[in-house]
């Protein structure tokens, strides 16, 4: 059986990605790994991230991926260099890709960029985007309050609105043209966050651009499944904690039938001189 692309992300979030794997890249099988007995890690310390990403990126080597996509921002703003550096596979973050496609997009050159505190509190936005085009203007907020409005199904859409407009109140005052959705769970708001910017700022979403750099990258590298008899991929699930959230939206929202197991990585050695050994 060909090896699958692994996916991580710190809970539900990521399944926007491997939504856009699968649209993408449909004979490709993925193991994802939710870390939802952790999650969330946006307020959580550099040091907190770094470790249990590194546990899940630990774990999926063993079950042989040939790729791998950390599908979380703010796990990619704080390890992505280490884990490129170290594994034995291709990496892929959700940030330069999600940069690459706002300056695409963009006309006036002012950006705005939303995430968790951690991903805000790194800069990584900022510097991927002015390490394209150093002259561009961006305005970078968090919004704690978004994850836990997504985890918890959105079940009052009044409320929500409320929420979303009082996060994005500041970037309302400036002149954005562009906003980047710089964390997983936000593509599951984009409408209540559309109706609050407004018709003139064009949502970016790192998913689609992400899925493309794995394509290329995929191709590139030979590792690219070819599935003359169109058998359809066998994928896995993996959860840390709590698997409800992630059975509905996975369900509903990737129909694919749910191999899910729940696995507990917190014993896993962090050491990625280890990885080029696997
Ligand atoms: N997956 C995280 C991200 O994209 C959001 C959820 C969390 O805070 O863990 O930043």
């Amino acid at each position: 059986m060909d090896k699958a692309i692994g996916v991580i992300d710190s809970g539900v979030g990521g399944l926007t990605v491997v939504r856009e794997i699968m649209r993408q890249l449909p004979q490709e099988r993925v193991f994802y790994f939710g870390d939802t007995a952790r999650c969330p890690y946006g307020p959580r310390s550099t040091d907190e991230v770094r470790t249990f990403t590194l546990q899940m990126v630990s774990y999926l080597l063993r079950q042989k991926i040939k790729a791998l996509v950390i599908a979380c921002n703010t796990a990619t703003a704080v390890v992505f260099d280490e884990i490129m550096q170290h594994a034995p596979i291709p990496v892929i973050g959700v940030i330069d890709p999600g940069a690459r496609t706002a300056i695409k997009e963009t006309k006036s050159g002012v950006i705005g960029v939303i995430g968790t505190v951690g991903t805000i509190r790194s800069r990584a936005y900022e510097k991927a985007l002015k390490r394209i085009a150093p002259d561009v203007e961006v305005y970078s907020y968090a919004c704690p309050d978004f994850v836990p409005l997504v985890e918890s199904g959105i079940p009052d859409p009044a409320a929500a609105l409320e929420i979303v407009k009082n996060s994005l109140q500041p970037l309302t005052t400036t002149s954005i043209d562009t906003l980047i959705l710089g964390c997983t769970h936000y593509p599951l708001l984009a409408d209540v966050i559309a109706q609050v910017m407004g018709k003139e700022v064009k949502l970016i979403n790192s998913a689609k651009e992400t899925a493309r750099e794995l394509s290329s990258v995929l191709h590139y590298r030979k590792l690219f499944t070819e599935n003359s008899e169109n058998v359809p991929p066998t994928h896995k699930f993996f959860v840390s904690g709590s698997s409800s959230v992630m059975k509905v939206i996975a369900q509903s929202f990737l129909h694919v039938p749910l191999d899910l197991q729940q696995v507990d990585v917190s014993n896993e050695k962090v050491c990625t001189i280890s990885w080029t050994k696997t």
